[in-house]
């Protein structure tokens, strides 16, 4: 069962979101490249971001959900990018004839389970002097996903949640993903960063850290519970414990978030 993204909940946070993209794309040293692939592209922002980058270069942006390809047409009126509908386990890099010369994936394979064994077919994908560029949160042992797990677990459909709430199994340490980019005979930079985002400076929002995981963490819970009452007696509980673990500061709600890096340059 794939999630249904909500392109406006998303965009709520999408300076403290594009903050790790660009920390991303800034270590691809690609000068003029000829086709670039954004992977998991969602509504686009960051795509358009390296199109301007590169106005030479052919754009694709490869999503799996047509809620964000939609908004990534509205984002992109001319038509810059290619757009296309697909999942990136069996999307065939193949199918544009070339070779690529950068493929970026921003806050994408937590969602795709297989993705050590895609890497590789990725970086054989790549033009000589191509690059491969990664980012994924690694914050799953954080308030924020381990509280959504406690509750998941109190909750009288836990079989069912539980399984879907273990992305963070996904995620590898940015040492797994430097061995096994050196390995594939790729010159690697890999790293960690804990972002500390405030959020809602101005004191507006019921809850932060719940709106900002109702565009993200929630969607596998929302696949659940489609039975409102029962959505807004997991939301309560989980913003509840949201508003302990994370309280108020003077200015704005601190949201500390990890994030796991990784740019590979073939030779
Ligand atoms: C957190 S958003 C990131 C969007 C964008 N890269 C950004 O940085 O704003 C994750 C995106 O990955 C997409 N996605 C999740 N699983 C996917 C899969 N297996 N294949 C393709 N896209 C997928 C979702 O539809 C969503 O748009």
């Amino acid at each position: 069962m794939t999630e249904t993204w909500n392109p406006q909940q998303y965009e709520m946070f999408s300076d403290q979101r594009r903050r790790p993209f660009a920390d991303l794309a800034v270590r691809v040293g690609a000068s003029s490249p000829k086709i670039v692939v954004d992977l998991g592209c969602g509504s686009g922002g960051p795509t358009l971001a390296l199109a301007a980058r590169w106005p030479q270069a052919r754009m694709i942006g490869v999503d799996s959900s047509q809620e964000m390809l939609d908004q990534a047409r509205v984002n992109d009126p001319p038509g810059r990018v290619e757009w296309v509908h697909g999942d990136v386990e069996s999307w065939d890099p193949g199918q544009l004839g070339s070779p690529i010369d950068v493929i970026i994936s921003n806050s994408l394979l937590q969602w795709v389970p297989s993705h050590l064994r895609l890497i590789p077919g990725w970086i054989e994908a790549l033009a000589p002097g191509g690059w491969f560029a990664m980012q994924v949160p690694g914050n799953f042992n954080a308030p924020s996903h381990t509280l959504l797990r406690e509750v998941a677990m109190k909750s009288p459909r836990a079989a069912e949640l539980l399984p879907r709430l273990a992305r963070g199994e996904a995620v590898s340490e940015p040492a797994v993903y430097l061995y096994l980019l050196a390995g594939l005979g790729c010159e690697v930079d890999a790293w960690e960063t804990t972002y500390h985002h405030v959020l809602d400076p101005g004191g507006g929002q019921r809850g932060p850290v719940l709106e900002w995981t109702t565009g993200t963490a929630l969607l596998p819970v929302f696949e659940v519970l489609k039975d409102e009452g029962e959505r807004a007696d997991f939301v309560a509980a989980y913003g509840k414990a949201l508003l302990a673990a994370y309280p108020r500061q003077r200015f704005g709600t601190i949201f500390a978030f990890r994030r796991i890096f990784a740019v590979a340059h073939k030779p």
